[in-house]
């Protein structure tokens, strides 16, 4: 949502890697901005601005001397206009000129004259982004707030393995959406979310795990991460990529993501418990590989430490104000469930999750939740992404904190 109905100018520099920005401005179409794109001469030579004005239907500029909608000078009605400005790929040439004042184009002179963030996303061969002066170019811009994301690293297009490639899309996106949202309702919060189901090992090649992709507390992070929240994504293992903007925790067992939220108390605002945990882990992990034997294999388990139950008794204890959200994933009797766990673990709001419909809870890209707080208030969500449920969770958690820090 943190794009929906933003003004972003997308600059294009002329490197290899430009046509990747095609991809860029069509998922910022699709988030829903209103993309303006500027190319420099130098990426007519990769790319035809027929493509990106097919992705944005908007005139895309190129011109330095073109004059908007007869009257308005380009450099300064689209510096004017941009919510950010950002420019993918940026080549060693435009990250020079930016460093230091240059308004040689039409891009160049735009960024001049905006006083919007700048995100930049390098791309070049590993010896130009080593080299010391652009180094320096980006020192520079970075101490003047430009927001620099990536380059990544593995083959160029010289067929060279090094530092040097445009970033994944997703992590621009996610550069901009921080950008966006820095300023936001959860500014200053330092949020930590669990994500995940945790392995409680047999022995060296078995776990004990449940079905929790992880995907509702990675969305949980993006949102907190665009509300303006420092973000601390303490997950278990899954499939998925860390979130651009995110501080990300490794961790396996119950016991480590106990150890790794308690830990982290004395220094978080805002939990957001959205992991399956799990309940009970193998008594003795056996050292070696469990072998087939005659009959039955009969496992002993026992109880792991319940973190917010934990988290609950240590609270009195803590110098600040601490949220604490909770999820309660249920197949039957959802409301009655997640009140009563609500009461015990002494929550600010749980999210209800009824994980008995194939399209709701585990595993899905959609959530369907009820949001219960201990006023007694609930708020049923329809089946919605969890990109979505994740939002609206983050709304209410922000409305709680800026009641308590104006
Ligand atoms: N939770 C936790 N530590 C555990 C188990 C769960 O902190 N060892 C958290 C979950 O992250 C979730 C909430 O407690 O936010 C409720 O989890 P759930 O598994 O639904 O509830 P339990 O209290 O474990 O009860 P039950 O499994 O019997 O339904």
């Amino acid at each position: 949502m943190i794009l929906k109905g933003k003004n972003i100018v997308l600059g294009i520099t002329g490197g290899i890697a430009c046509y990747k920005a095609a991809d860029l401005c069509s998922k910022l179409v699709q988030a829903g901005a209103i993309v303006d794109v500027i190319m420099t001469p130098a990426a007519l030579a990769f790319m035809t601005p027929l493509t990106f004005q097919t992705l944005t239907k908007r005139p895309v500029s190129v011109d330095m001397f073109q004059l908007l909608r007869d009257t308005d000078m380009a450099h300064i009605s689209l510096a004017e206009r941009a919510d950010v400005l950002v420019i993918a790929p940026a080549t060693a040439n435009t990250i020079a000129k930016l460093a230091h004042g240059l308004a040689d184009n039409l891009l160049t002179s735009t960024a001049l004259a905006c006083t919007a963030p700048l995100v930049l996303a390098p791309a070049m061969d590993t010896d130009m982004w080593e080299n010391p002066i652009t180094q320096a170019n980006i020192a520079a811009l970075r101490a003047r707030g430009a927001v620099i994301v990536g380059p990544g690293y593995g083959r160029l297009a010289s067929g060279r393995i090094g530092a040097g490639r445009l970033v994944a899309t997703e992590d621009i996106l996610g550069a901009i959406r921080q950008t966006l949202g820095r300023k936001g309702p959860l500014a200053g919060a330092r949020l930590v979310v669990t994500a995940g189901g945790t392995q409680e090992p047999l022995d060296p090649v078995r776990h004990l795990t449940n079905r929790s992709s992880g995907k509702m507390g990675y969305a949980l992070a993006e949102a907190a991460r665009d509300a303006g929240a420092q973000v601390t994504l303490i997950t278990a293992p899954t499939a998925l990529n860390t979130p651009y903007g995110v501080e990300r925790v490794n961790v396996r067992t119950a016991a480590e993501m106990a150890e790794a939220v308690l830990g982290r108390l004395e220094e978080t605002d805002i939990l957001v418990m959205a992991a399956a945990v799990a309940d009970y882990r193998p008594k003795v992990t056996a050292e070696q590989k469990i072998k087939k034997g005659e009959g039955a294999l009969l496992l002993e388990l026992e109880k792991t430490e319940d973190i917010l139950a934990e988290v609950a008794r240590r609270r009195p204890a803590l110098a600040h104000r601490l949220l604490v959200v909770g999820f309660a994933a249920e197949t039957e009797n959802l409301l009655e469930n997640a009140l009563s766990k609500m009461q015990a673990k002494r929550l600010d709001l749980m999210v209800a999750n009824d994980v008995s419909s194939a399209d709701s809870g585990f595993e899905v890209d959609t959530n369907r939740v009820i949001l219960l707080n201990p006023a007694g208030e609930q708020e049923a969500l329809p089946l919605m992404t969890k990109a979505d449920v994740a939002e609206h969770i983050i709304a209410r958690v922000a409305a709680l904190w800026r009641r308590d820090h104006g």
